[in-house]
């Protein structure tokens, strides 16, 4: 078999191979993916690419019989042959603060908290829960439970209490780790007390066992004794070398939770040798690696952009990650474009929520930093607007990098329709072309396939390697979730357009999830948070455009009783049932709800209100109380 179609490391590809691996992963996927397996090192190579079938029960399964440890994939190759190379970059908030890793040191870090793990009793299989904010360790925390093959569920520092604890029930967790204190600019957010809180709501519940507290801001924390251990102390009393798990490709590497339209969050499944195979060749092709890259994907790594770009995907390809604990305009605009000169970033992956937030500085902030070092620059989370795409492209990359917005979400593990650095030439707000053996195709509201030019429902006819395998505990809800919409496709939730010669546009999410900021909330999470306030009747929450942050959450809440109904009760039901990132931009109480006579809130209309577009409201006369419409719209005005 010829490896025509695996780039050795570093190496750019043209777009006419690029091409040709289109036509080859489209003709022959078999092959195409077993080769691109090939990329990986495998304790025994798979023979089988897919097996994986999007009808009946639904089955994604990749590399089925194949073995390999993700870990070792990130770290013992690379010891062996280049042990001396920097494998990440860490920088602090506060000035001065870095930490230079090469490979060795990373391995025997990851090592030794494997074998703190092992000691705790934690086995293949077993949930461990990260809670930790951009520091060194989360990432090592992250390899060493794939080394022991735990099961990592990382939890976004932004959760409250209840947010978290429902995780951590969901996942039957044995073991968190969690930082004293994190920062986020001037605030301080208590990651420990919130871990203790979240922990004692799940009560009997609790698979907990042990909390391991990573030492951030070095505040004094409560220590439960027995169970509460001090990081530091504990890798200190472990060797530098621990043995690899031998993993199934199709055993779990993590779970990761993301909203959908309904009910609470998901656990989404990734399995570790098709997750793994998409994260390196993703990370090879979109970003044409080089081994002199410092890539640095600015996600959070409780995102799956963080698992993908932060940790898996350049690792896996043994390239060195730049990590910044930092927000970008804090203490001061320009943060991020320091971090890019002192370290000499080449890819910078970001947000077009940070791209929009960055053009509304003064232009002497981009303008005084020297920026040459970057060669491409990304977006990923939400649209970039064509305005903001050429900011991107001239302010940041001076005029000569390449830019390459990327569609994808926590399901897929990877890109998926992009503008392929320097092989699929971009258009500006396009989310551009699929990647090699992504079948994109659109289908109408009734299933059937839009052919040519034309818009419709985003689905997936065929499976990819990087495609989530289950909803953690509930293969039924996940069938459902993604594969009944459209019988016999994967289901992504957003529309697109389609040009002519194949170029996508993302249009959104045609269910009721909002973006806010790249944040993936569910609208029922809130409602569900909403209503444990015994003063509310009902509420829908919405999203609206919103200039800086892509969307905004607006709430329409109906009290008990009007009048004496105060609308800060949301903003606390839900910052205690969810968090502080998802409290809505605007809340109106009203007298009631616009409904359907069968009793169906319409949340179009809804949406169009709360947007100011009260053109084509359509026909208001199949509502219960068509007098309510005039009323909403009364109450949005008077709040403008
Ligand atoms: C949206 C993030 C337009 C989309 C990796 C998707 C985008 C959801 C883009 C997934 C993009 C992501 N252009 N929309 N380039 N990237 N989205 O799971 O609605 O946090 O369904 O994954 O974000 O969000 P998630």
């Amino acid at each position: 078999m010829s490896d025509a179609f695996v780039t050795p490391g570093g190496a750019t590809l043209s777009a006419g191979q690029y091409d040709g691996m289109v036509r080859e992963a489209h003709t022959n996927p078999e092959v195409f993916w077993l080769q691109q397996a090939r990329r990986l090192t495998w304790q025994t190579p798979p023979t089988q690419a897919s097996r994986s079938d999007f009808t009946q029960d639904v089955r994604i399964e990749w590399y089925a019989d194949g073995f390999l440890n993700a870990s070792e994939n990130c770290l013992d190759r690379h010891v062996r042959t280049q042990p001396e190379k920097t494998a990440l970059i860490w920088e602090g908030q506060e000035a001065g603060q870095r930490e230079v890793l090469s490979y060795r040191h990373l391995y025997e870090r990851v090592c030794r908290l494997a074998n703190v793990l092992r000691r705790l009793g934690v086995k293949k299989g077993d949930c461990v829960a990260i809670h930790l904010p951009m520091v060194a360790e989360g990432i090592i925390a992250m390899l060493a439970c794939a080394r022991v093959g735990a099961v990592h569920v990382v939890l976004f520092g932004g959760f409250s209490a209840e947010g978290l604890a429902e995780r951590l029930t969901d996942s039957a967790a044995v073991v968190v780790l969690t930082a004293d204190v994190a920062r986020r600019g001037g605030k301080r957010i208590p990651s420990k007390t919130t871990m203790d809180e979240a922990i004692a709501r799940c009560g009997a519940a609790s698979a907990v066992r042990h909390v391991l507290v990573v030492p951030v801001t070095g505040a004094d924390v409560p220590m439960q004794p027995g169970r509460d251990l001090r990081y530091a102390e504990e890798v200190a009393k472990e060797a530098a070398d621990c043995p690899a798990e031998r993993m199934n490709a199709l055993d779990p590497l993590f779970l990761l939770y993301t909203s959908g339209s309904t009910g609470r969050p998901k656990g989404l499944v990734h399995g570790t040798g098709g997750y793994l195979t998409w994260a390196a060749f993703t990370h090879a092709v979109v970003f044409d690696y080089k081994p002199d890259d410092i890539f640095w994907c600015t996600a959070d790594v409780s995102w799956i952009t963080g698992h993908t770009y932060v940790v898996y995907g350049p690792l896996a390809n043994g390239a060195t990650i730049m990590v910044y604990e930092g927000l970008p305009s804090w203490p001061e605009p320009g943060q991020w474009w320091d971090v890019i000169d002192r370290n000499g970033v080449t890819v910078f992956y970001t947000s077009p929520t940070v791209v929009r937030a960055a053009m509304r500085e003064d232009e002497a902030v981009v303008r005084s930093r020297s920026l040459k070092s970057l060669r491409i620059l990304g977006t990923v989370g939400e649209p970039i607007s064509p305005e903001a795409w050429h900011w991107f492209h001239d302010e940041v990359g001076k005029g000569h990098c390449a830019v390459v917005d990327t569609w994808w979400q926590t399901e897929t593990g990877g890109v998926m329709i992009t503008a392929a650095a320097g092989c699929v030439v971009p258009r500006p707000g396009a989310a551009a072309r699929p990647l090699p053996g992504v079948e994109a195709v659109l289908l109408d509201t009734q299933g059937k396939e839009v052919t040519g030019a034309g818009e419709g429902l985003l689905c997936m006819a065929q499976s990819w390697p990087g495609q989530a395998m289950s909803i953690w505990g509930d293969h039924d809800r996940f069938r459902q979730t993604y594969f009944t919409t459209c019988p016999g496709h994967y289901f992504t939730g957003d529309g697109a357009r389609r040009e002519e010669d194949g170029y996508y546009w993302i249009t959104g999410r045609v269910d009721d999830v909002v973006n806010v900021s790249g944040h993936r909330i569910g609208t029922a999470e809130i409602e569900d948070a909403i209503a444990t306030d015994h003063e509310v009747v009902e509420s829908a929450a919405v999203g609206i455009p919103h200039d800086l942050k892509g969307q905004g959450l607006v709430v329409f809440v109906v009290p008990r009783e009007q009048g004496v109904f105060h609308p800060s009760a949301v903003n606390t039901a839900v910052a205690a049932g969810v968090g502080r990132y998802a409290v809505p931009e605007k809340i109106y109480v009203v007298r009631d709800l616009p409904k359907t006579r069968s009793g169906k809130i319409v949340r179009r209309l809804l949406r169009k209100i709360a947007a100011h577009d009260l053109e084509g409201l359509g026909d208001l006369s199949t509502l219960a109380d068509p007098d309510i419409v005039d009323e909403l719209i009364a109450t949005v005005k008077a709040q403008e």
